[in-house]
């Protein structure tokens, strides 16, 4: 908070992506720069993975089938982003061993935040942990790209509605030294794009590095898989949505100030899945799969519900547990949609119907 405090008295009021990227990306201070412990009971928030190996495991199901229909290649890659501890790299990994099916496989995690890729490193030791996918090498390997809650964590813009148009929110200092906001002036065209004015006080977000952060996963030819909350444009920027999606996560307690403690608090908003799915469009992919996660994992869950009929024993108490959260629509079943898109495939099939995110 002070070197923040001290960089707006020397530099002036700052864009909301900077003050982002310092509040939860600064290598020393940041919130996600902190020893891992913000996921899970312990922490601030609950994500499909702290729920428990099951995520992981059916993920793996998913993952051997696509490594199936590209005819089992003898080499092969996973690449997950936002890996936090590691738990899903290693669920995944011990599901894809239990079905046979992790012969020829590098796991890659990307990493940007030193410390953070040492506990991933002692956690899982087989994985290979590099900063940014732009440090590895773009081969014909096929790569099966993943994420979870990783998008919303993406730095975005605030922009409000005033009788003159779209403003951009930035942040500076009152004469407390409190972070206050501050309008930057006239949102650029670029940021708006087909956004329509609402009320003047709508307030909402545009996350525009979304399409710098695919690039260079779009490179690999294979899958990318990314599971978060959001909606697509229409919902999203709704005309009754006057305050948008920005959330700030403590201690397992939803907020809307941002600006309360930066470096101490989760800050995120929801992805606009039909940005998305442009940015998709533009690097070359395809987009084959846009649906609730409780539609995803049951289907990925089937053989193994069937497995379970009848079994009582606490491991599959704990499993059919934990399927009832990622999956109920009170829970995690219906917050969460499971976006996925081909990269250099030939005659990639679609598999839900996608229709609705390009309004
Ligand atoms: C909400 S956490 C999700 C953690 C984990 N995937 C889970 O589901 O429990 C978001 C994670 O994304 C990471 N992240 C954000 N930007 C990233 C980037 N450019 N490259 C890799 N990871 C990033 C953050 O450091 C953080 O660990």
């Amino acid at each position: 908070m002070d070197r923040l405090r001290e960089r707006i008295r020397r530099e002036g009021p700052i864009s909301f992506p900077d003050y982002l990227t310092a509040a939860l990306y600064d290598p020393a201070d940041g919130y996600y720069a902190r020893p891992a412990g913000q996921v899970g009971r312990g922490g601030d928030f609950y994500t499909s993975v702290s729920t428990g190996s099951l995520f992981g495991r059916l993920l793996a199901r998913h993952i051997a089938a696509w490594h199936r229909e590209c005819d089992s290649p003898a080499r092969w890659r996973i690449i997950e982003a936002g890996a936090n501890d590691g738990s899903l790299a290693a669920d995944i990994l011990n599901g894809l061993a239990d079905l046979g099916a992790d012969a020829g496989l590098e796991y890659v995690i990307i990493e940007p935040l030193p410390q953070i890729a040492a506990a991933q490193c002692a956690k899982v030791p087989s994985a290979s942990i590099v900063p940014d996918p732009g440090s590895l090498a773009v081969d014909p390997l096929p790569a099966f790209v993943l994420g979870n809650e990783v998008l919303d964590a993406l730095p975005f813009h605030v922009i409000e509605t005033t009788p003159d148009g779209w403003q951009e929110l930035g942040v500076t200092l009152d004469d407390r030294d409190r972070f206050i906001w501050h309008a930057l002036g006239p949102a650029p065209a670029d940021l708006i794009h087909d956004l329509p004015l609402f009320s003047p006080g709508y307030r909402t977000e545009v996350r525009s590095s979304v399409a710098a952060f695919l690039k260079s996963f779009a490179l690999f030819r294979g899958r990318m898989l990314w599971i978060d909350y959001g909606y697509p444009r229409p919902d999203y920027y709704h005309a009754s949505r006057t305050t948008g999606t920005l959330r700030t996560f403590s201690r397992h307690r939803a907020a809307e100030d941002p600006l309360e403690a930066p470096g101490e608090i989760d800050i995120t908003a929801h992805v606009d899945f039909t940005a998305l799915a442009r940015d998709v469009a533009s690097l070359g992919g395809k987009v084959i799969r846009f649906e609730p996660q409780s539609r995803f994992l049951t289907e990925l869950a089937r053989p193994w519900l069937l497995e379970l009929e009848g079994r009582t024993d606490p491991d599959a108490r704990k499993d059919i547990l934990a399927f009832q959260t990622l999956t109920h629509p009170g829970h995690l079943g219906a917050r969460f949609h499971v976006f996925e898109a081909s990269f250099g495939e030939n005659q990639p099939p679609c598999r839900t119907a996608i229709t609705h995110l390009f309004p």
